[in-house]
């Protein structure tokens, strides 16, 4: 339609358009990246984390261990795990550093992780909630639990009422703050509804089309959420120095793409806008360490800053609802309920 030299004039001024407004986002992420300042030591505290054998996890495990704490890696795969913490006693210096079987998509599993931690650790400061995957196909767990829902979400629902009792008779022993962060995401925002009678999506509607797997992702990260909410509220009741939190850590390059094809493509055409693992780590380890969080709690993070999350995420009767709910699915004996 134009004269040669016109379009390839504009062709030029468009390229160049774009190279300025992806220079004006790098800018704008770089900017407003949290990072955790506080150089508080951990010496003599006990931390678990979830999925430690890689990214965010990994990265959070490394500096927590630098800073002196006995840190658990629960992972599922021990020996990648094994090789993550000889990589972390090497780098922090700190040889307290150990690997206990945890797969999150097994309630025996969990239950076995529970009472290995219950038998041999006599505290516990800080249980960060880490491990996740997304975008898998729905698929369900020997426990009839949809895959990403019981790893994301049932699996540290468990886990952490079962490592209740634990960390309050921490708090109350040593007189400190006891912290639980659940790592979720801004996905979460997309999740429009949550439909308590189908939680695993076995009649969803959308089931089977290209978007159910980021659905399910995006509810499992929803219900990290409520589950902050709920539990902090429950704590609160209780008079207990026990705070509860939950993130979004941002856009991160990690593994996780592995578990979908959109997110392994997302990542690769984002590299320039992700943060790194050690980025990524950044708000888990605020809420891990820094002072002026020791009494924010049910409080959601993203940056290092309070954040708000979606509007579904703010509801107190859905939190309460899920809980009940959840405790229903996990099977939940009287004996391991705390309230
Ligand atoms: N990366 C991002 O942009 C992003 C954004 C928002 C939120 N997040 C959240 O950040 C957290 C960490 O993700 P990441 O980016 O670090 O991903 P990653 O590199 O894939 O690490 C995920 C970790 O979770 C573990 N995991 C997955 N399913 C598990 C199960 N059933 N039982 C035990 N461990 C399990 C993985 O173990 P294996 O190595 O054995 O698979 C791995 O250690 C996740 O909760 C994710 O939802 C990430």
């Amino acid at each position: 339609m134009f004269p040669f030299p016109f379009s390839a004039f504009n062709f030029q001024n468009s390229v160049i358009v774009i190279l300025i407004l992806m220079l004006i986002i790098k800018l704008y992420i770089e900017c407003t990246k949290g990072v955790c300042k506080s150089t508080k030591r951990l010496d003599g505290k006990t931390i678990i984390i979830t999925g430690a054998n890689t990214g965010i996890g990994k990265e959070t495990a490394l500096d927590l261990a630098s800073r002196g704490g006995r840190i658990i890696l629960a992972c599922r795969d021990l020996k990648k795990a094994s090789l993550t913490k000889d990589d972390i006693v090497q780098k922090s210096g700190n040889c307290n550093v150990l690997v206990k079987k945890l797969d999150l998509a097994s309630l025996a599993s969990v239950r076995q992780f529970a009472k290995d931690v219950l038998e041999n650790e006599p505290k516990l400061h800080l249980l960060i909630n880490n491990a996740g995957c997304g975008g898998n196909n729905k698929q369900y767990t020997q426990d009839g639990l949809e895959n990403q829902m019981q790893s994301n979400y049932f699996g540290h629902f468990l886990l952490t009422n079962l490592l209740l009792g634990l960390m309050i008779k921490t708090a109350e022993n040593e007189q400190e703050n006891v912290r639980i962060i659940n790592v979720s995401s801004d996905i979460s925002y997309f999740c429009r509804s949550l439909n308590f009678e189908d939680l695993n999506f076995v009649q969803d509607r959308t089931a089977g089309t290209f978007l159910a797997p980021y659905k399910i992702y995006g509810t499992s990260k929803l219900c990290n959420i409520l589950f902050s909410m709920e539990l902090a509220n429950k704590l609160e009741h209780h008079g207990n120095a026990i705070t509860v939190n939950s993130l979004h850590p941002g856009s991160v390059y990690t593994e996780f793409g592995r578990f979908s094809s959109m997110f392994s493509a997302m990542m690769i055409i984002g590299i320039p806008f992700l943060k790194t693992p050690k980025e990524g780590a950044q708000t888990t380890i605020y809420l891990a360490v820094a002072d002026e969080v020791a009494n924010v709690t049910a409080q959601y993070f993203r940056d290092c800053k309070i954040a708000t999350p979606s509007k579904l995420a703010q509801d107190s009767g859905m939190a309460k609802k899920l809980w009940d709910v959840s405790e229903t699915l996990v099977h939940l004996q009287s004996n391991e309920k705390f309230f």
